[in-house]
């Protein structure tokens, strides 16, 4: 059984079900296992424990939010060496900007994480048929990518 980890932050719930539609996705490969967890309350254990994990987060200021910042915070240095190659993957919603995606992605590229497709950039909330399925496949491809 793959475990699927989803730490994301969200204020105002559009990122909240931006990360409900990759944990779909992810969801619909057999064997596998999702865990949907905010920033703030996930940590080194659920990193270690994890076989592939999503961060989504809004852009706030063109940066990624406190409460995703938070977790890449707490557990880089514990964790340093033990998730080098971890399947990943990135959401962030805007609102018609999206610059916040480089933070995340220079923080991935720290942890050594393994990046599984092109991060999905949403505008606001997922409403739209086209950005549910980009969502639902990005989960999917990152539940593809990890071994059982
Ligand atoms: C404090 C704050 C700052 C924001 N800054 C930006 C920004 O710099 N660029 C952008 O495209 N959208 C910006 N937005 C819009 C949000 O990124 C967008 O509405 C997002 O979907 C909100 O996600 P949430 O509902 O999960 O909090 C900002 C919103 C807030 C509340």
């Amino acid at each position: 059984m793959r475990k699927i980890l989803i730490v994301y932050h969200s204020m105002g719930g559009n990122t909240r079900a931006a990360a409900e539609l990759v944990a779909q996705g992810a969801q619909a490969v057999e064997g596998t296992r999702v865990q949907v967890k905010e920033g703030l309350k996930a940590g080194v254990k659920d990193l270690l424990s994890c076989d592939g994990i999503a961060v989504g987060t809004p852009d706030y200021f063109s940066y990624m939010a406190g409460g995703l910042k938070d977790f890449f915070d707490r557990t880089c240095y514990p964790t340093e060496g033990h998730v080098t190659g971890k399947p990943c993957a990135i959401f962030v919603t805007h609102g018609g900007g999206g610059k916040a995606v480089q933070s995340v992605k220079k923080l991935c590229r720290r942890f050594k994480f393994k990046l599984v497709a092109p991060p999905v950039l949403i505008e606001n909330m997922p409403k739209t048929k086209a950005a549910q399925k980009k969502l639902m496949g990005l989960g999917r491809a990152l539940a593809k990518a990890c071994t059982a």
